[in-house]
């Protein structure tokens, strides 16, 4: 590979950041959680936060509070090479001791979200610079350039220094990588050459790259790849930009972000035990990062933070958080190794919220439920102290600030370890996924890439591109099905129903792999804003959806996106349903059946959802969406009715799983709910009328 010169370093080609990563397979996550274990639970602990005198009281602390494992030095980079080259690893190696004193696990953080001030000083490349080309500076994290190459050799080396000193350690069951991330979006030289080579291996050649992003449009035509920048809506506005050069800056944020991570995995798998693992801690909602491009990692974990103001249900909902993002998150990771779990979860008040209520006690144990009940195999909190200094002074640990007392979240903590340790005892190997919930088995198929797109070209203020194939998930949750987020590779013949909603840019080949599903005998969802644009996102030169038009049977005339105050209706039988976001105006072919007309306006009486017959199965396009969702409802349990499996009608806000033997069902509603569960159902924690934050886990 050729080499450069890049500032005071000669480096292999930024290219090499892109080729595929290490040779050794990831491993997969299911060795590392025995299933008897259900769970397994831990604390994050900054041992540099407080006097080395406390150390042993607060890993004592730990072990008897219950926890399992002790997250330790995520920002600990200053601690461990205090000068550049210089390690120090005495007192880490004195925590991690403690922790094998007292009998709890360790799971190591590599520190490359936060670096230390030698580096900062005297290598400023190692900053991103932001949209106006100014470098990121000294004052907080993850402002580190990925792809920079002196910031890569000082994490090389601090990682592999990690890796050598307790890869072999017995009591280290794995390490999480950096902290959240998120693929924030760079635009110091580095990242522009780095985005250059991304596009060259991409496109080949510069015309190829002209005619993808349709450079013709307002002469943005290039002679060549030394002419490209990276688009850059701070400076011309976001309608001066375009839409196709953005997504390939999201998708080669996305990649460099996942590079970055398997970069480290393949340090620590060099000098690790293969009976550690490696994980690392997305966020629940991560727009930029796509944790499926990431290669070498074992499996993947989220953050949850579900309280930090803003709209959740009832009124009660303010002190109990949102419930769709454990819902999401949950399902989408385990996309990933196959398991997931959450690594930081909310336990208490935050610092960042818009506003930072009490919690309702039992919340965290719900949240903790939560995770367990859509089969988290982790479920660690961050922090264990609150800390007396710093940005995150009012942020809650499960320990208050004196040091030693349990807060609300560090009693439901505290809680739920009690309970876990009684439903281990519980546990029965082999426990198969009752029929009448494997019948209702549902795909949601997502990726990010379509929320990336129309995230940049929503065309209506009221289209929410993270939350509308949430409420799907959602709305599957209500009927009591089992529900997977999928990649659009994943195998949908195991699944009952299978949802695509909104699934923007697609070719012909997924089009036909939905097509096989339905004639197979599966019943298929397809919703609006599918298959308009192909992987460029370019409109195909035919009618709007034309690659999908054959498979639903019919032909989408236009779409109308009327005013936040219009009052559009639909009438199906003889129900009536408000919309006024997205409306397709459908021409159904003859043997599709119209399911429900627009009921006003004038295009009262075209078609908006539709459905047919497609071999052994049914295909059904919705296309509105409402506020509300009432519609889209009573379309899907019509779906599951077809699909032979009876329906639940769980109101907004109690889900309920089964795992490994057991059923979940948690209320995040502010009313309470009564479970209806068999009479030969034995209620082994909670009770059958959940209040607001009730649990219930029962077994049949
Ligand atoms: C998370 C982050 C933690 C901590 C926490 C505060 O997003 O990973 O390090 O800052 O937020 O709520």
């Amino acid at each position: 590979m050729a080499k450069i010169r890049i500032g005071k370093l000669t480096v292999l080609s930024l290219l090499a950041i892109f080729v595929a990563g290490r040779s050794v397979k990831a491993q997969r996550a299911a060795a590392f959680f025995p299933e008897k274990d259900l769970v397994t639970t831990g604390i994050y602990y900054y041992p540099e936060h407080w006097s080395e005198s406390q150390w042993e009281r607060d890993i004592k602390k730990i072990a008897d509070m219950g926890y399992e494992f002790v997250h330790l030095a995520e920002f600990a980079w200053f601690r461990m090479e205090p000068e550049e080259g210089r390690f120090q690893f005495a007192w880490l190696d004195k925590v991690v001791g403690l922790c094998a004193k007292y009998k709890v696990k360790v799971l190591l953080c590599t520190p490359s979200a936060t670096t230390p001030a030698w580096m900062r000083t005297n290598y400023p490349e190692t900053f991103i610079m932001d949209g106006h080309y100014i470098r990121g500076e000294q004052g907080t994290r993850g402002l580190g350039s990925i792809v920079n190459p002196v910031y890569r050799r000082f994490v090389e080396r601090i990682v592999t220094e990690m890796a050598k000193r307790y890869g072999r350690d017995g009591n280290v069951i794995g390490w999480q990588l950096d902290n959240e991330p998120d693929a924030k979006p760079d635009y110091s030289p580095s990242s522009q050459e780095a985005f250059r080579q991304w596009l060259r291996g991409k496109y080949k050649t510069i015309d190829s790259l002209n005619v993808a992003w349709g450079a013709a449009f307002w002469s943005q035509w290039y002679n060549s790849f030394d002419q490209v920048i990276i688009p850059n809506t701070n400076i011309v506005n976001w309608w001066g930009n375009n839409p196709h050069a953005l997504l390939d800056f999201k998708r080669y944020s996305a990649d460099a972000q996942a590079e970055f991570l398997d970069f480290q995995a393949g340090i620590l798998r060099d000098n690790i035990s293969k009976d550690q693992y490696i994980t690392t801690n997305y966020l629940a909602v991560s727009t930029g990062a796509d944790p499926r491009r990431a290669r070498q990692l074992d499996f993947a974990t989220y953050t949850a933070y579900p309280n930090g103001g803003g709209e959740n249900l009832g009124d009660l909902g303010y002190r109990l958080g949102n419930s769709r993002l454990i819902l999401f998150a949950s399902e989408y990771y385990k996309s990933v190794g196959g398991a997931t779990g959450v690594m930081e979860i909310q336990p208490g008040q935050v610092n960042w919220g818009s506003s930072s209520p009490l919690l309702l006690p039992g919340a965290v144990r719900m949240w903790l439920y939560h995770n367990f009940g859509a089969g988290g195999r982790i479920a660690c909190s961050y922090r264990f102290r609150q800390i007396l200094y710093g940005a995150e002074q009012y942020h809650s640990g499960v320990i208050r600030t004196d040091g030693v007392t349990l807060s609300q979240g560090g009693e439901d903590y505290v809680q739920f370890m009690k309970e876990v340790k009684e439903l281990r005892k519980r546990y029965k190997p082999g426990a198969r996924m009752p029929e009448k919930l494997a019948a209702r088995s549902t795909a949601v198929v997502w990726n990010l890439e379509n929320y990336w797109t129309i995230d940049r070209q929503k065309n209506n203020q009221q289209w929410d591109a993270w939350n509308y194939p949430v409420k799907f998930l959602e709305l599957a949750k209500s009927f009591g099905a089992p529900v997977d987020v999928v990649p659009e590779t994943a195998d949908l013949s195991k699944y009952k129903v299978v949802i695509v909603p909104a699934y923007e840019m697609a070719d012909p080949a997924l089009v036909q792999k939905w097509s096989d599903y339905a004639a197979a005998g599966g019943q298929l969802v397809i919703t609006c804003r599918t298959a308009t644009k192909d992987r460029m996102g370019h409109f195909p030169e035919a009618e709007i959806a034309a690659p999908i038009s054959g498979l639903i049977g019919a032909h989408v005339k236009a779409t109308d996106m009327p005013s936040n105050s219009a009052k559009g209706e639909v009438l199906m039988g003889s129900g009536r349903y408000g919309w006024n976001a997205w409306g397709d105006l459908l021409v159904a072919d003859k043997n599709t059946e119209v399911l429900a007309t627009y009921n006003n306006q004038f295009y009262k009486g075209t078609a908006a959802v539709v459905t047919r017959k497609a071999g052994k199965g049914s295909v059904t396009y919705i296309g509105v969406n409402t506020d509300d969702s009432r519609l889209e409802k009573d379309v899907l349990r019509a779906v599951y009715e077809k699909a032979g499996a009876e329906t639940e009608d769980y109101p907004k806000g109690v889900y309920v799983y089964w795992r490994d033997g057991f059923f979940v069902a948690v209320n995040y509603s502010s009313e309470n709910y009564t479970m209806n569960i068999p009479d030969t159902g034995r209620v082994l924690i909670g009770e059958k009328t959940l209040k607001p934050a009730g649990v219930l886990v029962w077994s049949e």
